[in-house]
Formats: C-alpha cells, sequence, structure tokens
C-alpha cells in the first residue's frame, strides 16, 4: 500500500516536472507599452469573461488567483495586452497568447462564445477551472494557429470534437482530467475521486498524425477509450500520457517510428498483448510505465537497447518467462526498477547478482517475484536506495526469502520504506538497533515472516518519522516502545502476536490518537484489553 501510493505520487512529480520543462517555454504576460490591443480582440475577451463568473472553488490551486479580476475597461487600461495572462504579437498587436489557467473561472462555454473570434491565438490554457461541464465546441477549429492548448482539470464532458485534428499546428495537446501542474504544489496526491471530468468517447486515432505534436496528455479520463493507432516515420512526439485512461489494445509494432518519445505513460489501462521488440529501437526512451494492465508473454531482450531509460515500471501486468537480467544489467542509467507482481519465472536470490550494476537505482520492487533464497546479497551494493519492496501480495505467489535479516542492510541508510512481509525470514532482530541505523525510514513492514523481535525499551533517538509500521506475528510479548515518540504515524499493524494485558497509557495517549484519524489500527488479538474504540 505505502509504495503504491508513493510511486503514484512520484509518477505524478516525474510527469509534471516533464511538463514544466517541456511544454512551458516561457508564457508570461508581458507589459508592451508599444503595442496597443485591438478593439475587436478587446471585446472578444470582455464578452469571454462576462460569460463566466469568478469562483473560488473553481481552481484547486492553492496559489490561484483571478487574474481578470485585473483586467481594466477603464481609459487608462484598456491596452488588454498588458493584461494579466494576455501575450499580443509585438508587430501586428494581436492577442496570440491566452493562459487563464488557475483564475477561478466558472461557468459554462458554448459554441457562440467569443473566445472563437480570437483568432490569431497560438496558446490557450485554460487549465484548472470549471467550465460546468461543457462539450468542447468544435468552434474550436476556429483557433487555426494554436500550436499550445491546455485545458487539463476544468470539468469539460462529452466527445472530443473532431475538428481538434484539423488544428495542424498543434504542438501541446493537453486534456488530463487534472491538473498535474499542480502536483508540484500540494503533497496529496489526487484520488481518483478528484477527476470529475467526464471527457469520453472514442479518440480518434489520427490524433497521432497530428505532424507536429509533441506532447499528448490524456490521462485520468477513465471514459476516454483508444488505440494506440501505426505510428507514421516521422512522428514527433516526445510524451504520451494516457496513464488511467480507457486506452486499450495492443503496442503496435511501429511503436519504433517514434524517434524522438522520452516518456511513455500507459499505466493502470486496459492494454494487453506482447511487447513488441521494436520497442528496444526507441533509445530515448527516459520513462516506460505500462504497470497495471494485461500483457503478457516475456519481456523482449531488446528492452537492453534502451540505453537512455531511468524508470521501469511494468509492474501488475501478467509478463511471463524469465526476467531477462543480461538486459535490465544494461540498463546502467535506471534510478526505478519496478517490475514485481508480475508472473515471471521463480529465480533464486544468488542470480539477482545483476542488480548490483544498477548503482543508481533508487526504488526496487520486486513484489510477489518468486524470489528463493537468502536475501539477496547484491542488494546491499544499492546504497542509493530509498525504497524496497521483497513483499508479497496476497492474490500473488509470495516471496520465499528465507535466513535471517542481513546487518548489511544498515549499508542502505536511505532507506525511506522497506517491505519484506510475507517472507519465510527468521531470526531474531533487535528493532531498536534496526531503526537506529536506519534514520530515514518512514514505512517498515515486517509482517508475517518467522521473525522474533526485541523491542526493549532504549534510548529515544531512532526515526520518528514511522510512518507506516507492519509487525504482524513478530513474536512480539509487549507493545514496542519505539512507537512512544512517533508522530507521523498512518497505520499500525500489530496482529497476532503474543502480547498480553492492558493496552499501556502511553499508547493510547501517544499512538492512538495519530492513528484513530486515519487508518485502521490492528491490535493483537488477546482477551485482556479494554480498548476505548
Ligand atoms: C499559465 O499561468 C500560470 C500562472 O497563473 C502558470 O503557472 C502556468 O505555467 C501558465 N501556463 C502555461 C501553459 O503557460
Ligand atoms: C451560449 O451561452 C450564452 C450565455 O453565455 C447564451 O446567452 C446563449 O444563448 C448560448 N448559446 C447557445 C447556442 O446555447
Ligand atoms: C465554495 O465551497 C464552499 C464549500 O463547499 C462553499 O461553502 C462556498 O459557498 C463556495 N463558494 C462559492 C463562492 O461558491
Ligand atoms: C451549469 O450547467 C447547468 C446544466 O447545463 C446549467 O443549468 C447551469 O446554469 C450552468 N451554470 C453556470 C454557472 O453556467
Ligand atoms: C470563426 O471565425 C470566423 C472567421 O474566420 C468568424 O466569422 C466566426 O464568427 C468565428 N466563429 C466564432 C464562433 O467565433
Ligand atoms: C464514466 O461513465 C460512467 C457511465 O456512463 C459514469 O457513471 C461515470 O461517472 C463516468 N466516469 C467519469 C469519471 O466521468
Ligand atoms: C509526415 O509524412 C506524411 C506522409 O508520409 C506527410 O504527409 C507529412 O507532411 C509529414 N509530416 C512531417 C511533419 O514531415
Ligand atoms: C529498429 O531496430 C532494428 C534492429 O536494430 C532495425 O532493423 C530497424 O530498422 C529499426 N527500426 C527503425 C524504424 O529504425
Ligand atoms: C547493451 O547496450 C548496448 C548499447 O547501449 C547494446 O549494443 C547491447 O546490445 C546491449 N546488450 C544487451 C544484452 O541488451
Ligand atoms: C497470464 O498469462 C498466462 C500465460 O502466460 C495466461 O494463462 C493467463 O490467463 C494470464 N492471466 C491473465 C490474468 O491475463
Ligand atoms: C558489491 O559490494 C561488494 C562488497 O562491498 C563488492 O565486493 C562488489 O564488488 C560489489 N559489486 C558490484 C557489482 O559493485
Ligand atoms: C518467541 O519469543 C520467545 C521469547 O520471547 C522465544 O522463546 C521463542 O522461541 C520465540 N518464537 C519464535 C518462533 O521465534
Amino acid at each position: 500500500m505505502g509504495l503504491s501510493l508513493r510511486f503514484f505520487t512520484f509518477m505524478h512529480l516525474v510527469s509534471s516536472l516533464l511538463i514544466f520543462h517541456l511544454a512551458i517555454a516561457h508564457f508570461t504576460s508581458s507589459m508592451q507599452p508599444h503595442t496597443l490591443c485591438h478593439d475587436q480582440d478587446r471585446s472578444a475577451l470582455l464578452k469571454f469573461i462576462e460569460s463566466l463568473t469568478i469562483n473560488r472553488n473553481a481552481s484547486r490551486n492553492p496559489l490561484s488567483y483571478p487574474k481578470v479580476a485585473s483586467w481594466n475597461q477603464d481609459e487608462q487600461n484598456s491596452d488588454c495586452c498588458s493584461w494579466d495572462g494576455i501575450k499580443c504579437d509585438e508587430d501586428t498587436g494581436h492577442v496570440i497568447g491566452l493562459n487563464l489557467s488557475s483564475s477561478w473561472l466558472y461557468g459554462s462555454i458554448n459554441s457562440s462564445s467569443s473566445l472563437f473570434q480570437l483568432v490569431h491565438l497560438e496558446w490557450l490554457a485554460l487549465a484548472d477551472n470549471h467550465f460546468n461541464f461543457s462539450v468542447i465546441p468544435s468552434e474550436i477549429v476556429n483557433l487555426s494557429r494554436l500550436t499550445r492548448l491546455s485545458l487539463s482539470g476544468s470539468f469539460f464532458a462529452g466527445q472530443i470534437p473532431a475538428e481538434l485534428l484539423e488544428l495542424s499546428r498543434l504542438e501541446v495537446l493537453d486534456l488530463s482530467s487534472n491538473d498535474h501542474h499542480l502536483k508540484l504544489q500540494s503533497p496529496v496526491p489526487p484520488t481518483l475521486a478528484n477527476f470529475k471530468s467526464s471527457l469520453h468517447g472514442e479518440i480518434p486515432t489520427e490524433i497521432f498524425q497530428l505532424p507536429n505534436l509533441r506532447l499528448l496528455e490524456l490521462a485520468y479520463n477513465s471514459n476516454l477509450t483508444g488505440h494506440l493507432s501505426e505510428f507514421q516515420k516521422n512522428n514527433s512526439l516526445e510524451l504520451l500520457n494516457v496513464a488511467y485512461s480507457g486506452f486499450s489494445g495492443k503496442i503496435p509494432n511501429s511503436i519504433e517510428n517514434l524517434k524522438s518519445l522520452s516518456h511513455l505513460y500507459l499505466p493502470r489501462c486496459y492494454f494487453s498483448g506482447k511487447i513488441p521488440p521494436s520497442l528496444g529501437n526507441l533509445t530515448k526512451l527516459a520513462h516506460l510505465f505500462l504497470w497495471g494492465n494485461g500483457f503478457s508473454g516475456e519481456l523482449p531482450t531488446s528492452i537492453g537497447n534502451l540505453a537512455s531509460l531511468e524508470i521501469l515500471a511494468i509492474s501488475s501486468c501478467n509478463f511471463s518467462g524469465a526476467v531477462p537480467a543480461s538486459s535490465l544489467r544494461n540498463l546502467t542509467q535506471l534510478t526505478a526498477l519496478i517490475i514485481g507482481k508480475n508472473n515471471f519465472s521463480s529465480l533464486s536470490s544468488r542470480s539477482l547478482s545483476w542488480i548490483a550494476d544498477l548503482k543508481k537505482l533508487t526504488i526496487l520492487d520486486l513484489e510477489s517475484s518468486k524470489i528463493v533464497g537468502e536475501v539477496p546479497p547484491a542488494l546491499m551494493n544499492l546504497t542509493q536506495l530509498t525504497q524496497l519492496s521483497l513483499a508479497f501480495n496476497h492474490q500473488l505467489t509470495a516471496n520465499q526469502l528465507e535466513g535471517s535479516i542481513p546487518s548489511s542492510f544498515f549499508e542502505l541508510k536511505n532507506l525511506v520504506e522497506l517491505e519484506l512481509a510475507g517472507n519465510k525470514l527468521s531470526g531474531t532482530l533487535d528493532i531498536n538497533k534496526f531503526l537506529l541505523n536506519m534514520k530515514s525510514l518512514e514505512v517498515l513492514v515486517l509482517s508475517s515472516n518467522k521473525l522474533s523481535l526485541l523491542t526493549e525499551a532504549t534510548v529515544n533517538t531512532y526515526s520518528k518519522n514511522i510512518n507506516v509500521i507492519g509487525l504482524r506475528s513478530c513474536n512480539l510479548t509487549e507493545f514496542p516502545h519505539f512507537l512512544y515518540n512517533q508522530k507521523f504515524l498512518d497505520s499500525v499493524d500489530l496482529s497476532s502476536n503474543r502480547i498480553a494485558g492492558q493496552v499501556p497509557g502511553w499508547f493510547l495517549n501517544n499512538v492512538l490518537v495519530h492513528v484513530m484519524t486515519t487508518q485502521p489500527l490492528k491490535l493483537p488479538k488477546t482477551s485482556g484489553h479494554s480498548m476505548p474504540l
């Protein structure tokens, strides 16, 4: 749970960082004292705004503000080229850029909106407003010079108009249903419930033939269906994001034609079939997110040619065959390798020695990967690791790591999340000593092994940032004292231990108060407890 949640956040972060770097070059309103705006542009802008209302609730970005509040109709400031969010062409004076993202705009837009009279627009950004489930009017075709269109997180609904395909200059098209630009500011990952946009219907595959399209963002439109079409040779796509949408079908062989592709996000869709070996031709690919689909078959060995790959996230699919070690060990730029919860054949922990070559790894997910043997010694070479999961998932075959947790784990000082649940690890672990050495830990799940934890009270100098603690079946005889000072607990599992007697007062007062508001608390089932729940 911890891993997937964090991973979700992480994915947003990388995708939004990318958008910042690639999409939003320099789109700021600028003072242009020498160009006065055209009357018809000013009047179209004002009519557009008059058809809407200003409502604080329409934007979710905490830094949002009503840009149009400073727009002025009086003589002193009638030059619309100087208004917030507007950019005019320096020579012609026509409005060529309109950025009213996060501007508290609320109301419907229909085909007679004066927005479509701004025919010189090259950039239009209306993200993070609330357009009351309006259908995107087909009059969008009037804005034939558009190179960038961003309507993300702005509550449009209905079918995407076919006329969009006529905007042949489009380089950036962002119709994601949440505004991912917000993620940089918000520490809270979005829940699907937030994605209220209901764009639906089938995206015409011709969209991939827009000759200049570099960035296509369609994420979080769960009712928007589509397929990846045959890609043409001269395709310019650099980023394709259909995460959490209704896209399905196979990855076509012609994916090899996306020579510029650096970021491919297909997670949590309905894709299936084998990964074509031609994927290995995408030598610029840095992020490959395929997790949560119905892909099957073996991973093509050509994946070892993806020399630029930094994130490989293919967990929760149905890949089978052997983990292609000789290919994966080639991917030395990898910072995240997320391959758990597949159907790969069983492997011995010794055979994972290649993983020590991936020196940049910070995230390693080998959950439910049928690993047999001791804790893989090669892991101890991965000193950059912050998240490590060797746990199991109830629906799937467990890993079967055995032996004790080696003290060389203490080398992994950057670990923030460690999930080892559901193995056969044994021996005695001094949890206090462990936490003393692993000062960054926030998530520690050791549940359901054959471990016996020592929890004697010591000086309180261990990590105080524990967020998730899972110590089910750890042969505990008392409430672990290290919980005493934890202020950020979300989830505590102490079930199936040998703790008896009253719940200590410090636990009720210091621990319970933090946990109760968030996740359920799992306490040992023994007769002596009186829990005020
Ligand atoms: C639009 O303006 C906002 C600030 O209000 C800025 O954060 C955002 O990057 C701009 N969007 C584009 C596409 O330039
Ligand atoms: C469009 O919306 C305006 C109000 O903004 C309304 O006056 C007009 O009747 C609507 N036109 C159509 C065709 O729905
Ligand atoms: C914004 O939402 C809050 C809570 O739902 C509501 O109380 C408030 O009236 C809304 N504000 C406006 C301007 O609609
Ligand atoms: C929002 O849409 C509903 C249904 O189409 C309509 O009745 C309502 O007037 C609209 N509200 C605004 C503020 O445009
Ligand atoms: C679209 O542009 C044409 C001129 O090219 C104009 O006559 C028409 O009114 C525009 N449509 C809208 C809805 O603004
Ligand atoms: C998707 O469509 C279903 C059925 O039409 C609807 O109930 C659901 O609310 C839609 N989901 C979103 C996110 O719009
Ligand atoms: C891509 O190729 C097609 C035909 O193969 C051509 O019509 C189109 O103009 C080309 N686009 C670019 C951007 O070169
Ligand atoms: C992909 O790589 C294979 C083998 O290296 C090569 O034969 C093929 O021409 C490449 N495809 C493209 C489109 O470059
Ligand atoms: C490793 O990468 C190089 C180029 O980066 C490539 O030539 C080689 O075939 C790859 N090896 C494997 C096993 O994928
Ligand atoms: C996974 O793949 C296997 C074949 O390798 C197949 O038998 C099985 O039905 C697939 N499972 C799912 C859930 O697609
Ligand atoms: C892993 O670490 C061990 C001990 O520090 C070292 O001997 C070995 O060479 C390392 N392996 C790699 C591949 O770096
Ligand atoms: C559980 O801990 C007790 C000491 O408290 C020890 O005697 C016993 O062997 C442990 N059980 C297991 C399965 O490790």
